[in-house]
């Protein structure tokens, strides 16, 4: 059963700036929140406690990635002290998928574990972010679909949603 990574990132590769999206593109929102529907979540603790982060895991079953002890989470919520132990968890849980939410730190360690990534790429350049969608490789992923979109009057950059396959 698949693990997906699922983030969207500028195109210098910025996904957060201060603790937050650097942007507002309620076209990407919806599309992210249409995506994990009915995945299994991991998290980062800080993605989790950005505000995005708590309308997201109402209602979901997720757990959160943290080195503290004795953490408290939401309804649903549990516990993994490394990545690998929140991964080794979702692969015991009978969902049609597990979806990793990042933010960059998890995305980093979790990039290894996945098979499949759909990133929205932001046709923008972000100046000083302050976390980042890794580097991958052509050669180990396979761009599978992609769809292109104009800016409007509620999303002021254009927009790219990518889905990849990893290369066996
Ligand atoms: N554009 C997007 O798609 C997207 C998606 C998600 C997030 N974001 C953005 O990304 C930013 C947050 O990313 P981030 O990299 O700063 O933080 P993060 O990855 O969300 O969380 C980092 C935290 O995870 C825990 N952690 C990391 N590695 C661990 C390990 N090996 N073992 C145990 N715990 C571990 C630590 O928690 P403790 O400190 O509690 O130990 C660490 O402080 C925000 O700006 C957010 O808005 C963007």
């Amino acid at each position: 059963m698949k693990i997906v990574m699922i983030a969207a990132r500028s195109d210098n590769g910025v996904i957060g700036k201060d603790g937050g999206l650097p942007w507002s593109m309620p076209a990407d929102e919806a599309f992210f929140l249409n995506e994990i529907e009915g995945c299994f979540l991991l998290s980062g603790r800080k993605s989790y406690e950005s505000n995005q982060g708590n309308t997201i895991f109402k209602d979901k079953q997720f757990v959160i990635i943290t080195r503290r002890k004795n953490y408290k989470v939401g309804p649903g919520g549990e516990i993994a002290h490394s990545v690998e132990e929140g991964i080794a968890l979702a692969r015991h849980k009978q969902v049609p998928r597990r979806c990793v939410l990042g933010g960059g730190e998890i995305y980093r360690q979790a990039l290894p574990y996945a098979d499949e990534l759909i990133l929205t790429d932001i046709h923008t350049q972000v100046e000083n972010g302050d976390a980042f969608f890794p580097a991958f490789s052509a050669e180990d992923w396979k761009l599978t679909q992609q769809e292109p979109h104009e800016a409007d009057a509620n999303n002021p950059f254009p927009y790219t949603f990518k889905w990849f396959r990893r290369q066996l």
